[in-house]
C-alpha cells in the first residue's frame, strides 16, 4: 500500500497557502494601521485673493458632530489658538443629534471668547427633532455667535475688506426662522439673495455646508466656497482614491475632501472633525482642522 505523500503529491499545497493568506494579512495590516491614526491634523491652504493685499487667516471647523478633543476639547482648541485666526467660521453639523451637545457647546463657547464666529446650519442640526433644533440654536445666541442663515455680512479684518455669505442646510428650510427672519428661505432662493447681497465688488466667500452644490456656487460666482459633510469620504488610499463614499454624493464622491476650482470660484472642503461618529473608521483619513489664508 502506498503512504499518503504518494497517493496525493499536491497535499502539501494548503501549508503553501496558508503561508501566503499569512503574509498577506500581515502586509494588509502594516499598510492599514497608520490609515487608523485618527489624531487631528490641521490642513493649510492659501488662496490668492485678488482685492485682498494683507493676509486674512480663517479657521474652518466642521462636522464636529459633538465628538470630545480632550478634557475641556483643549485638543481641538489648542490647535487653533497655535494658528491665530482672525475668524472661526463653523460649516454645521457642529451637532449631532445622536449625541450629548456638550462637547460642541463648549467648543463653541470658548471659540466665541476669543474669536469672531460665523456659523451655518448643517443636516444634523436638522434631523433631531424641533426641540433639539430649537435648543443647538439657543445655545448658538447664548454663545453671541452670528448664524448665517441666507444672509451676508462685509467684513474689514486687517484692513481688507470682504463679504462672508452663509446658507442653511438645504433641509433647513422647514424648521423654524432664525432672529429677525420671516421665514426660512429655501437653498436656492438663499444662494441668490447672499449673491445680490454681495455684488459690491469685494471678494466674497460663501460658507455652506454641502459641497455637492457646487455648480451652483460657480453657477452665482462666488470667489471662495468653504465647505464641509463629506467626511474625506470616509476612507481613502492615498494618491488613489480621495474618498470611497459621501452622503448625497454616494461611491467615490467628487467632492470629498479638498481644493476645487471651476471658473472663477474655488471650494475648499474639509474632511470635517468627527472621528467616533459615524461607527465605521476613517481609513487615511485624519480628522481636520482646515486653515484658509487669504492673501
Ligand atoms: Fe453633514
Amino acid at each position: 500500500m502506498k503512504d499518503d505523500k504518494e497517493q496525493n503529491p499536491e497535499q502539501p499545497q494548503p501549508k503553501k497557502k496558508r503561508h501566503w493568506f499569512r503574509t498577506i494579512a500581515i502586509i494588509l495590516i502594516i499598510l492599514l494601521l497608520p490609515g487608523l491614526n485618527h489624531s487631528l491634523a490641521v490642513r493649510r491652504y492659501t488662496v490668492d485673493a485678488e482685492q485682498i493685499s494683507d493676509r486674512v487667516r480663517l479657521a474652518l471647523i466642521t462636522d464636529l458632530h459633538a465628538n470630545p478633543y480632550g478634557k475641556g476639547q483643549r485638543t481641538l482648541l489648542d490647535a487653533v489658538a497655535q494658528q491665530e485666526p482672525d475668524l472661526v467660521l463653523l460649516g454645521g453639523d457642529i451637532f449631532d443629534e445622536r449625541m450629548d451637545t456638550e462637547a460642541a457647546e463648549t467648543t463653541l463657547r470658548a471659540l466665541e471668547e476669543i474669536y469672531p464666529c460665523y456659523y451655518v446650519i448643517g443636516n444634523h442640526e436638522c434631523w433631531g427633532t424641533m426641540e433639539q433644533f430649537e435648543e443647538d440654536m439657543q445655545i448658538l445666541h447664548d454663545c453671541g455667535i452670528e448664524i448665517l442663515s441666507g444672509e451676508t455680512v462685509t467684513l474689514t479684518v486687517n484692513g481688507q475688506t470682504f463679504n462672508l455669505c452663509g446658507v442653511d442646510d438645504p433641509i433647513a428650510y422647514a424648521f423654524p426662522p432664525d432672529e429677525g427672519q420671516e421665514k426660512r428661505l429655501e437653498f436656492s432662493a438663499q444662494l441668490e439673495k447672499v449673491k445680490a447681497e454681495s455684488d459690491n465688488g469685494y471678494y466674497t466667500v460663501l460658507l455652506s455646508h454641502r459641497p455637492e452644490r457646487f455648480e451652483d456656487y460657480v453657477e452665482q460666482g462666488f470667489d471662495l466656497v468653504l465647505s464641509g459633510h463629506a467626511h474625506g469620504g470616509q476612507w481613502r488610499i492615498p494618491f488613489l482614491i480621495n474618498g470611497l463614499y459621501a452622503p448625497d454624493q454616494g461611491l467615490f464622491p467628487a467632492y470629498a475632501g479638498g481644493e476645487y476650482q471651476s471658473g472663477n470660484t474655488t471650494m475648499l472642503v474639509s474632511r470635517g472633525l468627527a472621528r467616533i461618529t459615524p461607527l465605521v473608521p476613517r481609513i487615511y483619513n485624519r480628522p481636520e482642522l482646515v486653515i484658509v489664508d487669504l492673501e
